[in-house]
Formats: structure tokens, sequence, C-alpha cells
């Protein structure tokens, strides 16, 4: 076991696992999967869980966290726990309702890290995508600042035990840092990150300011396909990352998780079956050599397999 590589101290004391259960799935599929999903991930080893207001499995989370806490095999204080403040709370006097309405769904008292989910600011109220007549979605004028001092008091409260944003890039990330009166710096930043995406310039960067960063669609996703761009390749088909799978006897998803464990990213990875679930926490046993690192380093081609359409008319538009 690789037990150097299993936790990340973050910038406030605390640590995260960097191996972590991704919990998003496309609407048409049942929440019960997330529940029993979730629950299969405990009992594979994940103890990190990746979950959104947004992804409106909330409550299945939480019910799976409860039930493993209730069969004796983890204690809450085990379980590190993210979710994350949807675009339409972004207004300062709705942050604090926006996490106590995920709490309250997931049955729990606090979250261990929650993350502003995009800059982008969208209209409040209960629609989670709010359009106009035409269609067209309905923007707020988001000040990121004064969300984050909101963020700041969530944390203060209890509520949160670490502070963090996703989708931010380095001047969105700059504009929080360089802020007059920063209380607390975001510990993480949560982006799209695999071997065609491997974001290398913004990864320098949060290790220069001490902010981990966090990947998703690290095994290329493909789930959520309404928002996927569909021309694009299969990760877990690329031949150079097969082919180090079968140099080191392990799988592309494997491989996929132990390149980003190595650069020093916490990893998320999503799986509602049982084998790839278990298959995606056994990565601590192995070891990419530098050559191998480089390799894959040589894949990235600007590949975004979550395309941000729907915010891309926005100024804050990360991307
Ligand atoms: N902050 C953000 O804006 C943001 C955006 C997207 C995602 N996320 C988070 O990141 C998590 C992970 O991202 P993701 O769910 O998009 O994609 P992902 O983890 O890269 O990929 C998931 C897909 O890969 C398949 N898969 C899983 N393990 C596999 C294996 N060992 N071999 C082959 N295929 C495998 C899964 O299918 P099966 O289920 O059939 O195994 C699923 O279709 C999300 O669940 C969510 O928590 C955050």
């Amino acid at each position: 076991m690789d037990s150097k590589l299993q936790r990340v101290k973050l910038s406030d004391g605390h640590f995260i696992h960097a191996l972590g259960y991704g919990t998003y799935k496309p609407q048409e599929v049942p929440n019960s999967e997330t529940l029993e999903a979730t629950k299969l991930a405990i009992d594979a080893g994940f103890r990190h869980i990746d979950t959104a207001y947004v992804y409106q499995v909330e409550e299945e989370v939480g019910q799976a966290i409860k039930s493993k806490i209730a069969e004796g095999r983890v204690r809450r204080e085990d379980i590190f726990l993210t979710s994350k403040l949807w675009c339409t709370f972004h207004r300062p006097e709705l942050v604090q309702h926006g996490l106590k309405t995920s709490l309250k769904k997931l049955g729990l008292d606090y979250v261990d890290l929650y993350i502003i989910h995009s800059p982008v600011s969208m209209k409040p109220g209960e629609e989670l995508f709010p359009t106009d007549e035409q269609g067209k979605t309905l923007f707020d004028t988001g000040d990121i600042c004064a969300t984050w001092e909101a963020m700041e008091k969530c944390k203060d409260a209890g509520l949160a035990k670490s502070i963090g944003v996703s989708n931010f890039n380095r001047r969105q990330l700059e504009m929080i840092l360089n802020k007059p009166g920063l209380k607390y710096k975001p510990v993480c930043n949560q982006v799209e990150c695999h071997p065609y995406l491997n974001q290398s310039e913004l990864l320098e960067f949060c290790k220069s300011k001490d902010i981990v960063m966090i990947g998703y669609a690290v095994l290329g996703s493909n789930s959520g396909k309404e928002w996927l761009n569909k021309d694009n390749p299969v990760l877990l088909e690329d031949p150079v990352l097969v082919a180090l799978a079968q140099k080191h006897q392990r799988t592309p998803a494997q491989v996929a998780l132990r390149y980003q464990l190595q650069r020093g990213v916490v990893a998320l990875a999503k799986s509602f079956n049982k084998e790839r679930l278990q298959e995606n926490f056994q990565v601590f046993d192995f070891q990419l050599t530098p050559e191998d690192m480089k390799a894959l380093d040589g894949l990235n081609r600007n590949i975004r397999y979550f395309p941000d359409s729907q915010f891309c008319h926005h100024p804050d538009s990360p991307f």
C-alpha cells in the first residue's frame, strides 16, 4: 500500500483522501442506483465522497453514509464528504441557505468540504437551470468575492470544515487570493483533469499557492451524455494508456487514476458497477515510472468532455 499518496494535507490543516468517489449521474438513472453504489463504494474502501446540490442525489448519498455508520463499518469522521454551492445560490445572503439545504437533504450536520460549483452565477430561484421563454439561460450579476466571504462564514459557523472552489481559472483564483481582507483561501480547485486535458499550468499555479487540485472526469467521463461532445475520443481506449495498462498488468482506468495521484492531483472516479468500483480503488500498490508519466503527459490535447456550453456566454465563464 502506498500510504504516502493516500491523503493530502489541505492549507487549513485538514486532510483529504487522494481518491474520491463521484456521485454525478444522468437524470434517467434512478436515484436508488446512487444509494446502492455509494454503499458499495464505502465497502470498497472509498472514504472521500463527492456530491453536489445540482446532482439531486444528496438524500441518497446521506442515506448511504448513515447506513454504513449504523452498520459500524465507518464513523462520520472517517468520511470526507464534499458538496457544492449551486450557481443559483451565489448571492451572499443565499450561500448559507444553499449549504443548509444540502445538509438537510444529506441528513448531516456538516460537510467536510463545500465548494463553489462554478464561478458563473445564475438567477436565484427553484429552477436549477433558469431560462427565459426562448430557452436562454438567465444569469445573475454575481460578485464572486462577496460569495466567497459568505463561504468563509459557513466555515466559521462549523457547517463546512473546509471551503474551496470548482471550475475556476487562474484569474478567478487570483481574484479571491488577492481579495482585501481574505480570511481563508480556497483549499482546492476542482476541475476537469485527465491525460487529454492535463491542466499542467493551472496545476503548477495551484501548487504554488497551496491549493489542491481535485480532478473530475479523470476516467474521461461518459456519464451526463447530454453535456458531452460525442465526437471526442474515448480516453480509456487510448493506445498509450492501454499499452501502459498492459505493461503494469493493470487496467487503463487504474493507470489514469494513478497518473493523477503521482502528479499530486486528488482524483475522483464514478462507477455504479461493483467490480469497477473495487478496481478503481486498487491504485495504491503500483507505480508509474518517470517515462510512463512523460508518455501520459504527451497525450495532452485540450479535449474537454464538459464543454460548458451552457455557461460560455457569461463573462465569468472560466474556459
Ligand atoms: N465540479 C464539477 O463541475 C464536476 C463535473 C463533473 C464531474 N464532477 C464529479 O466528478 C465525478 C467523476 O466524474 P464523471 O462521473 O463525469 O466521470 P469519470 O469518473 O471520469 O467516469 C465515469 C465513467 O467511467 C466509467 N468507469 C468507471 N470506472 C471504470 C473502469 N474501471 N473501467 C471502465 N470504465 C469505468 C463509469 O461507468 P460505470 O458506472 O458503468 O462503471 C462512468 O460511465 C462525478 O461523479 C462528480 O462527482 C464534478
